[in-house]
This record gives structure tokens, C-alpha cells and sequence, in this order.
């Protein structure tokens, strides 16, 4: 009975998982339709010229990448001297296309994705011709389709796959099992499986760490010249904090995976157990605080340097942070911010500025 319902609640997750990724696809041209008809259905159809062309098919005649260029600024694409977008441009009497530069390249994708679906859904008249006389395009659409409900077909076999897969594994493993209670000893040794799965874990683990960070480390602070003043003593800051916690969880993750892997359970050893050890507690207790305090001295220092150090000549700016904003006020020519209340805020004066009528 256990078996089966272990299996019975595998076989739940495992369909779950699959129908949740199948579905994924149908989400994103959803989402897709709305952002088209939100931003383009002003000068776009699929199948008619408005403004622009019939977008039908257009996820044939250009790639993904150059589609997201496009979309995003027509115009940096056109001036780039990229042919295909002079092409189209010249062809439509150079009308600019209005930047959609505040979507993401996910949202655009799921624009396209809606446009793949839409060209090709069969439209009502092409299935007419299909009945009436098989014209190419009416076969081509057939194909099309057909095609598509191959690949789900494969989809759903690789998901029938890989439970087949999971059960059988599932099964020898319990045979085993059986087998090594009748004979009375120990088929599989799983502290030995998991002592190697720990280090495998560990390897992959840390590789991935160290992969990130040479692939996608350049797209993060560490490649970016400052953009403020102070930005480099920021960055300096944080660096210094990575380098030494990086250097701590490098030592202590290869520690542990390998600790858990070299001093796995033996029946020949006997493990040693400490009450308790002052010297470790001490080391480990005195050496971070030292790290931290001067990492905090220096971050100390760095606010002081930043908040003292000012030209006495400077213009006086105040600035409220509110959520999800900022607002400022200006010093008139003496340089002096006027009054303000925090009684007086309100929908005209947001700032509260001026006397206090009730003081
Ligand atoms: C203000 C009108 C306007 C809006 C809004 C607009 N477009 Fe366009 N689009 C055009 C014009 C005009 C062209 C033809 C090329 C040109 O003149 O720049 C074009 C061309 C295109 C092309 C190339 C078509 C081809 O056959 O080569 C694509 C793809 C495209 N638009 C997608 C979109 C998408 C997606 C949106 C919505 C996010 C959108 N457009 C919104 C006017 C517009």
C-alpha cells in the first residue's frame, strides 16, 4: 500500500509539473494579446494595412532579436543602417513608428508569441478553400497546424517517458531492498551513496558559484564605472565585504561538502563527541568581530567623509523620499530654505512649505 501511494503521489507532481510548463506557452500569448491590444492595434491589424503592415507572419520575416530591436526604437534600428529596417521604412514612406522602449523583452516576446499563435491559427476563409480546392496556402496552413499537434504529442510522450522512467527506477530500488532483508545484508550502501552525492553536490555547487560569476558577473556592479560622486567608495566598500564572505563561504562550503563526504558513517569508527571546546569558541567568535568592526569603521568613515566635507558655497537642496518617489525644494538667492510644517502637508502642499497657522 505504501508503494502505491507513493507512486500514485509522485505521478501527481510529476503531471502537475509537466501540464504547468505546457501551459506556460498558452500564458505568455495571453499576456502577449493584451500588450498588442493596449500598444499597437492603433496603427497594426494581423491581417489588414493600418497605419503600419499586417503583422501576420512577421515572426517569419525577421529573428526574435532583431523583432525586440525593432519594437523597442524602429528608429535607432533604421539610423543603425540595418537593411531590412530601411527596407520597411522606406516602403511605408518613412512614418515613424512610435519606441517601446518601457517594454521588457519578455513582454515583447509574449507579443510575439501571441503573433506566432494568431498566424497560425486557420483563419475561417482558409478553411473554406480547404473544402472548396486545396490552394497551397490552404495546405501549407494544414501542415502547420498538424506540425504543432506533433510537437504536443511529443511533449506528452517525453512526460510518459520520464514517469515510466521514475517507476521502474523506483521499483528496482525497492527489489533491492527485499532482496538485501532476505539475505541479510546490505545490497545498497546508502551512506556511501550519499556521501558521494554530498560532494557531487558540493562540486556542482560551488562550480555554478564561480561560473556565475565570471559569465554573469560582469553584468552586475563589478563592471560599471560609478555613476555618482561617491559611488567609489561604495564599490570599494562592497567589494571588500565580497571578497572577504566570499573567501569565508568558499573555505566553509569545500569544508563541509568534503567533512560530510570523508567522514561518512562507518561501523569501524567511532565518532568523537566535544561538550564543548573554548579555544574554537573563542576563534570563531573573536576573529568575525574583529572582521566586522572594521568593516564597520570604514563604512563609518566613508559617511562621515561624505556628509561632513561640504562647500560652504553649495545650494541648499531638501529632499523627501515617499514611496515610490522623490520630491525637492530649492533654496531661494539667500540660500536658506524657507519654513515648513509637516502639519501643512496636503494635497496642494505637498511639502508642507510656509508658517503653521496654528503655532
Ligand atoms: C504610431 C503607429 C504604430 C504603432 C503604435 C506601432 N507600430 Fe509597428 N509599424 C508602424 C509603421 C508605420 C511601420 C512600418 C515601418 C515604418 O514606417 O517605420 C511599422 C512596422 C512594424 C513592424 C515591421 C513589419 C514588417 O512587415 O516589416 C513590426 C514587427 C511592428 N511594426 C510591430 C509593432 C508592435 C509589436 C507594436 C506594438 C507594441 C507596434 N508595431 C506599434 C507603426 C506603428
Amino acid at each position: 500500500m505504501k508503494i502505491v501511494t507513493s507512486v500514485f503521489k509522485s505521478l501527481v507532481l510529476i503531471t502537475a509539473i509537466a501540464s504547468l510548463t505546457l501551459t506556460a506557452k498558452a500564458q505568455s500569448a495571453d499576456e502577449g494579446k493584451a500588450l498588442f491590444e493596449a500598444n499597437c492595434t492603433s496603427c497594426h491589424a494581423l491581417n489588414e494595412k493600418v497605419v503600419g503592415p499586417a503583422l501576420k507572419n512577421v515572426h517569419t520575416k525577421y529573428d526574435e532579436a532583431w523583432l525586440i530591436k525593432w519594437i523597442k526604437n524602429s528608429q535607432a534600428l533604421v539610423k543603425s543602417g540595418d537593411a531590412k529596417a530601411n527596407a520597411i521604412y522606406k516602403e511605408y514612406n518613412e512614418s515613424v513608428m512610435t519606441s517601446f522602449e518601457n517594454l521588457s523583452d519578455n513582454q515583447i516576446k509574449s507579443i510575439i508569441a501571441y503573433i506566432k499563435q494568431e498566424s497560425e491559427t486557420p483563419s475561417a476563409p482558409a478553411t473554406a478553400s480547404v473544402a472548396s480546392s486545396a490552394t497551397s496556402v490552404a495546405t501549407d496552413e494544414a501542415a502547420t497546424e498538424s506540425s504543432d499537434s506533433m510537437v504536443n504529442s511529443i511533449n506528452w510522450l517525453i512526460v510518459l517517458i520520464i514517469v515510466l522512467l521514475f517507476i521502474v527506477v523506483f521499483f528496482v530500488f525497492e527489489i533491492l531492498g527485499l532482496v538485501g532483508d532476505i539475505q541479510g545484508k546490505q545490497v545498497i550502501n546508502w551512506n556511501s551513496i550519499n556521501a558521494k552525492l554530498m560532494l557531487a553536490f558540493g562540486v556542482i555547487g560551488l562550480g555554478a558559484t564561480i561560473w556565475e560569476f565570471v559569465v554573469h558577473g560582469k553584468l552586475t556592479v563589478f563592471n560599471q564605472e560609478a555613476a555618482s560622486e561617491h559611488g567609489p567608495e561604495y564599490d570599494s566598500m562592497f567589494m571588500i565585504t565580497l571578497i572577504i564572505t566570499g573567501i569565508v563561504f568558499f573555505i566553509t562550503q569545500a569544508l563541509l561538502f568534503w567533512y560530510a563526504y570523508r567522514y561518512k558513517h562507518s561501523d569501524k569508527r567511532k565518532a568523537l563527541y566535544y561538550p564543548d571546546n573554548h579555544k574554537i569558541e573563542l576563534l570563531w567568535t573573536v576573529i568575525p568581530a574583529i572582521v566586522l568592526t572594521l568593516l564597520v569603521v570604514r563604512g563609518l568613515k566613508t559617511w562621515t567623509d561624505i556628509t561632513s566635507k561640504n562647500d560652504p558655497n553649495a545650494r541648499i537642496i531638501e529632499i523627501y523620499g515617499y514611496q515610490f518617489g522623490w520630491n525637492a525644494r530649492y533654496a531661494g538667492d539667500d540660500n536658506t530654505l524657507g519654513r515648513h510644517d509637516f502639519r501643512q502637508i496636503g494635497v496642494i502642499n505637498a511639502l508642507g512649505v510656509g508658517q503653521n497657522p496654528f503655532e
